[in-house]
């Protein structure tokens, strides 16, 4: 069964959102490399390449369907912030949005009956569950830290470990 051209132009929306949390992520990564945080910037940069990943699986799905993709203008991400716990805050809040955008086109694909579209947006769903948990757990360590340098110094040396996940 063909997507809709309704889930075909939500999807492509979805493909934009995607690319431009990917460049939210990269903004984040350069304040956190020009305050001398490079672990947080490894972070954030591994981040907006999952971002990245995202939108691929969308494009593929729609190719896969025979549709195509079409990008967008991606609006210019805020450049700074005031600290840590702020960028990463600002990164729940976005995840949280994205969240609901998945959960729309689930609510959207179910009311058309296009059961391959909620096939497909499931893994979505489960992915977003674990972006939002993860960057809670960072939020809730940088509370632990607080005004703490030495901490603050041993949390970025933690989260630099971090490696991009393929969603495979
Ligand atoms: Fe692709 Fe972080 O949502």
């Amino acid at each position: 069964m063909a997507i809709s051209k309704t889930m075909s132009d939500a999807l492509n929306k979805q493909f934009n959102e995607e690319l431009s949390s990917a460049y939210l992520y990269e903004s984040m990564a350069a304040d956190f490399y020009a305050k001398n945080l490079s672990g947080f910037a490894v972070w954030m940069t591994a981040q907006a390449s999952e971002e990245r990943i995202h939108a691929q699986k969308i494009h593929q799905f729609l190719d896969g369907n025979g549709e195509r993709v079409f990008y967008a203008a991606i609006s210019e991400p805020q450049a700074e912030w005031k600290t840590p716990v702020d960028a990463i805050k600002a990164a729940l809040g976005h995840e949280k949005f994205i969240s609901k955008c998945i959960h729309d086109l689930v609510r959207m694909a179910r009311k058309e009956d296009d059961i391959a579209t909620e096939s497909f947006l499931g893994w979505f769903v489960t992915e977003q569950i674990e972006e939002e948990t993860t960057a809670q757990a960072l939020i809730d360590k940088l509370e632990m830290v607080g005004d703490n340098r030495m901490g603050l110094y041993q949390l970025d040396k933690e989260v630099s470990t971090r490696v991009e996940n393929n969603g495979g």
